[in-house]
């Protein structure tokens, strides 16, 4: 199967759950709306789709990845919600439209924000299609737990908010980015591979080294994007790295040099999966996906 086909059936099965998760309930309050926008409103999918990819690399059906792929979609949404919001990069257009805090108000971003964290750790706690053993349901909480803390995502969004302006090495950068964008697509990788059940410490480690250069990747490819991508493609505001002053790969060390990156992480990624078979095709297709993309 193409990759882009793959893509599009993983991502129509991830919005028909998230659609249902926040469309339950009769009455539907001002946060429920703001929740509902700001996970409805496009997007890749691509850490669902990575949690899908892992759990069928590991010869398991996608649909034990149900929970982990709504979870970390839920967070991601979160996390662009409150990484849109004036006191962090102040933007006003996100997947093509506009943002939370525009569309509704500040507070009811923030809050829609919080109330999307705490869905997604009640879905991965105590969800009745993850069928797990206690012990690997603990283990998927504690990975996305760290995945988006002080040591992970909020870290990493702190480095990148107290050091925009700073001089940074490259080994900064890429310890930047491994947190606030890398981490959260590790932890997808892992809570697939581990919603199966069935995945061995290798394994995990392989998975662990493939998301790693992935993630990195991707936000390098995010970077060029932000300086020669194209707003109507985008979704987003493209230029807003260089006016908010922030370090990036292609501000430290050039277009050029940036997608040079960008694919020798994509072959990293890629070499990191030597040991799985055919079934790891799409993690390996995404890994060029990844760098190749557009938007
Ligand atoms: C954008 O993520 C924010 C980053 C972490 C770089 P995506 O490029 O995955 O955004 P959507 O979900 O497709 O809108
Ligand atoms: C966002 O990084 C990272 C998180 C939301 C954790 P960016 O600020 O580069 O993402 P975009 O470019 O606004 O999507
Ligand atoms: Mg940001
Ligand atoms: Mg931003
Ligand atoms: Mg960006």
């Amino acid at each position: 199967m193409k990759i882009e086909q793959y893509l599009r059936a993983k991502k129509s099965r991830i919005e028909r759950l998230l659609d249902e998760i926040l469309s339950s309930g009769e009455h539907k309050s001002r946060l429920d709306q703001a929740m509902h926008y700001a996970v409805m409103n496009g997007g890749k999918r691509l850490r669902p789709v990575l949690a899908y990819a892992s759990a069928e690399a590991l010869g398991a059906e996608a649909d034990c990845a149900d929970i982990p792929a709504c979870v970390v979609e839920l967070i991601h949404a979160y996390s662009l919600i409150h990484d849109d919001l004036p006191a962090m990069d102040d933007d006003a257009l996100r997947r093509g439209n506009p943002t939370c805090h525009i569309e509704y108000d500040e507070a009811t971003a923030i809050l829609a924000g919080d109330a999307l964290q705490s869905l997604a750790f009640e879905l991965l706690s105590e969800h009745s299609s993850l069928q797990v053993a206690d012990r690997l349901r603990v283990e998927m909480i504690v990975t996305l737990s760290r995945a988006i803390g002080r040591s992970g995502m909020a870290g990493g969004q702190t480095i990148d908010f107290f050091e925009t302006g700073q001089v940074m090495t490259e080994t900064d950068l890429a310890i930047m980015h491994g947190l606030k964008t890398g981490a959260l697509i590790k932890a997808s990788v892992r809570l697939g591979a581990l919603s199966t059940g069935h995945a061995e410490r290798a394994q995990l480690d392989a998975l662990d080294n493939y998301a790693s250069a992935l993630g990195l990747a991707f936000q390098v490819q995010d970077d060029i994007l932000d300086v020669e991508g194209d707003t109507a493609i985008l979704g987003k505001q493209q230029g807003k790295d260089e006016a908010l002053g922030k370090v990036t790969y292609p501000s430290i060390l050039g277009l050029e040099a940036a997608r040079d990156k960008a694919r020798q992480l994509c072959e990293e990624a890629i070499a990191a999966l030597e040991k799985f078979d055919a079934a790891a095709q799409p993690l390996r297709d995404l890994a060029a996906y990844v760098v190749h993309r557009s938007y």
